[in-house]
Order: structure tokens, then C-alpha cells, then sequence
């Protein structure tokens, strides 16, 4: 059942070129360079959305992350990404023209829905995003857009991540066409890059015994820190919370720019580093970053972009060329590392100790 591979999490990491591919099967228009989401939101109440509010939490959380800088981008509409957990419905919005996508791969997270009903007593259109037909979120919601990723045992989320960006991306593109935002040459370019994710991603995954032997040789770390910019911003802290959670070991992500506000206090020549320097992540400012902690001893572990050679780091990996998606495929990597790690250390993997798949309280 785990296809030949030792977890769950494993398999699931590879599967993500199908994953992917599934979650923009029928939904790209090549010609007029245009999605269908098969949304039953109205053209016009879309046309007139002012604020998009994401609401989920774990990966889930970080996807909205790198959701919101998309539609914010595209779509030329404020968006604020909430915690399932803290959503509250503030004054001095306009309920009408909000628009809340509650985003969550099981569909049954208690945190999650207690945010998506709270916006539905104001009044507040819902969309869930779910990997799950028929779950709480997509029955709950006005409407329901499918991930399309299969299903996910490991408890630490992979696969879904992706997908879960993947249909953000898609839906920024519908949302901005909706409001007549649509710039057709940066949407030709995001859709073209999200074709060829897949094959980007593959990449990765043949070189993962690269990868591997990096996670092996840092796995003694006192504590792992990761940090980009822009959108490696939640990849960041996706690839912290992966460690985290399946190694035992002790990380942090956080966008580059804030190490000098006070973690920088932390770093050591034990503290591994991996650093997002891709396009979409601000490279050149998070190189400042990555001099800063190089200066008090700590081995960084690069990725960037193919055009990019880094000095001095001490592990570098190139990311293919692939615009603002380029961090999602270094995010690979940084599940390998987790997960090569974790398994290095002989830990369970697809059960953690204390965590469960999905969360069903409060
Ligand atoms: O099913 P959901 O996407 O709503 O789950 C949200 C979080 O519980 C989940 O992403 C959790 O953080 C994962 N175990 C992370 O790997």
C-alpha cells in the first residue's frame, strides 16, 4: 500500500509531479489563457469583492501565506491570511463585498470551521479549498473548490501543500479576470510556470539522495533555522514546521529580514541555516541575511535560483527556472531534508508523537 516506499510521507513527497498535475487538470484554457474553476460564486460578486480573507491552519496556513501575496499580486484586492483559531470578524468591513476561503486539506478541522461559520453569522460569502469531497468545509461553504491531490495518510502534509498553492495560484487568476484586473502577460507567465511545476518538481525528486546526504550530515544540529523573502517567506515556515514535526528537533521559520530582530541571538556554528535565494524570494536581500549568519559560524544550506552561485555556503542547490513558483519547488527539498532527517533519527514519520491527521477540536 505505501507503494514500495518505507512511509507514507515519502510516497506521498513523490507523488507530487501527478498531484500537481491533478490539481490544474481541465481547469487551464491555453488558448485564452484563462481558468475554470467551475466556482457558483457569481461573476459579480467577485467583480466586486474589496478584501479576501484566508482562514486555516498548519500547512494549510502557510499555503494561504503564499495564496495571499498571489491574489494580492494579481488580483489587485486586499488579502489578510487568519488563523482558524483567531478569525474574528472585525468591524468596519463590508461583509457583502468580503470574500472568506477557508482552506484545509482533511476539511474537518475544528479550528478551521469555527472561523468559516464565524464569517457565515456575519453574513460573509464562503469558499473552502479541501482535498476532501463531501467533508465538513465543502458542505459548509457557499462553494467548494477540490486540491484534486488523492489521498494523504502521513500525518505531516506534503503533497497537499502544493496543490493547495497550486489552486490559490489558479483562483488569483479568477479572481483578478472577475475584476477586470487580469494583466494577460503575468497571468501567460504564472500559468505557464504552473505547467511546468511538475516537471520542476521531478527534478527534485531525482536528486533527493543529494539531499539526503545534507540531512544526514547536519542531523546533530542544536536547532535548524529557515528563512526567504516574499513567497519563500511561507516556505520557510512550512519547511520548519515539517522538521519540527517529524524529527523532534527544534526549528524556526521566519522571513530573512527579521533574523537581526532577534533570532540572530540564537545562531551558533550548530545551527544549520536553509535559505531560500530564488526568484520570487528577494534573493539578493536575503543573501545580506545569509552573510550575517555565516559571520557567527553557522553552515547555511542554499537554495536558489539556477543563475545564482552563492559564496561561501556550505551545501548549494539549484532551483530550476520557474518565476514566483520557484520557492514551492525548493520546498521539495526541504520535505526531503525533513524527512531523511527525521528517518535518520529512526523517528515514526507518518505518526508523530502527539499529533493526529486531522484535528477534530478546538
Ligand atoms: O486538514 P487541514 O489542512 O485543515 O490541517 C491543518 C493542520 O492541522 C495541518 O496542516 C498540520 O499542520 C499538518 N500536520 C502539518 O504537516
Amino acid at each position: 500500500e505505501k507503494g514500495g516506499y518505507d512511509h507514507y510521507m515519502l510516497k506521498e513527497i513523490h507523488e507530487q509531479p501527478q498531484s500537481l498535475r491533478q490539481a490544474i487538470a481541465g481547469r487551464i484554457d491555453d488558448y485564452e489563457d484563462r481558468v475554470d474553476l467551475d466556482l457558483s460564486l457569481s461573476d459579480s460578486f467577485l467583480r466586486d469583492v474589496e478584501e479576501v480573507q484566508l482562514v486555516a491552519c498548519g500547512t494549510s496556513y502557510h499555503a494561504c501565506l503564499f495564496g495571499k501575496q498571489l491574489i494580492e499580486s494579481l488580483a489587485d484586492v486586499r488579502a489578510t491570511v487568519e488563523y482558524g483559531s483567531e478569525y474574528a470578524v472585525g468591524s468596519g468591513r463590508t461583509p457583502d463585498r468580503t470574500l472568506v476561503i477557508g482552506v484545509s486539506q482533511s476539511g474537518e478541522t475544528a479550528d478551521t470551521l469555527r472561523g468559516l461559520r464565524a464569517a457565515r453569522r456575519s453574513g460573509i460569502r464562503t469558499l473552502g479549498v479541501t482535498n476532501t469531497v463531501g467533508s465538513t468545509v465543502a458542505r459548509e461553504c457557499d462553494d467548494a473548490v477540490y486540491i484534486q491531490a488523492g489521498p494523504e495518510i502521513g500525518v505531516a502534509a506534503t503533497k497537499t501543500f502544493g496543490s493547495q498553492v497550486v489552486t490559490l495560484a489558479l483562483l488569483a487568476v479568477a479572481v483578478a479576470d472577475a475584476r477586470g484586473e487580469l494583466d494577460p502577460d503575468r497571468a501567460r507567465d504564472l500559468l505557464d510556470d504552473l505547467q511546468r511545476l511538475p516537471g520542476a518538481v521531478q527534478g527534485v525528486l531525482d536528486d533527493e539522495e543529494t539531499i539526503r546526504d545534507v540531512a544526514e550530515h547536519y542531523a546533530d544540529g542544536d536547532s535548524f533555522f529557515f528563512v526567504g523573502r516574499q513567497f519563500g517567506s511561507p516556505v520557510a515556515l512550512e519547511g520548519a514546521l515539517k522538521l519540527k514535526e517529524i524529527s523532534y528537533d527544534h526549528a524556526e521559520g521566519f522571513p530573512a529580514g527579521e533574523l537581526k530582530h532577534g533570532p540572530l541571538a540564537l545562531v551558533t556554528e550548530n545551527t544549520p541555516v536553509l535559505a531560500l535565494l530564488t526568484e520570487g524570494a528577494r534573493p539578493d536581500e536575503t543573501a545580506n541575511n545569509v552573510r550575517e549568519v555565516q559571520a557567527r559560524g553557522a553552515p547555511v544550506i542554499a537554495f536558489s535560483s539556477a543563475t545564482r552561485g552563492e559564496e561561501d555556503v556550505a551545501e548549494q542547490f539549484s532551483i530550476p527556472d520557474l518565476g514566483l513558483l520557484e520557492p514551492l519547488v525548493a520546498n521539495v527539498y526541504l520535505q526531503l531534508f525533513a524527512y531523511h532527517l527525521a528517518n535518520s533519527k529512526g523517528r515514526p514519520i507518518d505518526k508523530p508523537r502527539n499529533l493526529a491527521k486531522s484535528v477534530t477540536v478546538e
